[in-house]
């Protein structure tokens, strides 16, 4: 069952999917989004920096609401509770993974791909997922197709979303927000160039419809 993510995720707002290689980063970078007006972030545990970076925001910038990503088994859930994660999102849904969630306070925002990986999260509880990767899977036009029969599920669709598409999703009556990578890249935070990750943030919040 799906624990109140809900009151998380930004209504018709932008997620910022973040890749972060050293830990000192972590400040600058989620200090320049919260400027920005992003204030819900989502630091995929790909990088040995991932859990020390989670720590350093969940305890200096209590504003920010932290999500782990690339949540892949249990103890994945295990260590992103124990850095602080409000909230932990995975690129897709094994029954191990779900199994484990049951275990967590923690809410999980599971990915989804295809109808009956919609229809079988659904079942399990969860009315809010994550659908990855959005554009590769059939974009707006699967989203706009699957709103008729599943009719009650909400997406946070992520993977090839950016500025010149994200609008087209926050539009749909089935989306609740977009995740992406853009307004904070792998390059712009190596060069440390937190004046245009809060300008590029800036303009992810006015898309909001
Ligand atoms: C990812 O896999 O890194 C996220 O889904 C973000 O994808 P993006 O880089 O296409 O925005």
């Amino acid at each position: 069952m799906q624990k109140n993510i809900a009151d998380i995720l930004p209504v018709a707002g932008v997620v910022p999917v973040l890749v972060i290689e050293h830990p000192e980063d972590a400040l600058p970078l989620a200090a320049a989004l919260l400027e920005g007006g992003l204030s819900v972030l989502e630091i995929t545990l790909r990088t040995e920096a991932a859990l020390d970076a989670v720590e350093r925001i969940a305890k200096h910038l209590p504003e920010v609401q932290i999500g782990t990503g690339t949540i892949l088994n249990g103890d994945d859930l295990r260590r992103s509770t124990e850095a602080g994660a409000s909230f932990v999102v995975s690129p897709g849904a094994t029954e191990r993974l779900l199994a484990a969630a049951d275990d967590y306070d923690v809410p999980l925002l599971p990915g989804a791909a295809s109808v009956s990986e919609v229809m079988r999260l659904f079942e399990r509880g969860y009315r809010y997922q994550k659908f990855f990767p959005a554009q590769a899977a059939g974009g707006t036009p699967m989203l706009k197709s699957i709103a008729g029969p599943l009719a009650e599920v909400r997406f946070c669709p992520t993977g090839g979303i950016s500025p010149d598409n994200a609008a087209s999703y926050l539009t749909l009556g089935n989306v609740i927000c977009v995740g992406g990578s853009w307004m904070a890249s792998s390059a712009l935070v190596r060069e440390k160039n937190w004046a245009e990750i809060t300008r590029l943030s800036r303009q992810a919040v006015a898309l909001k419809p």
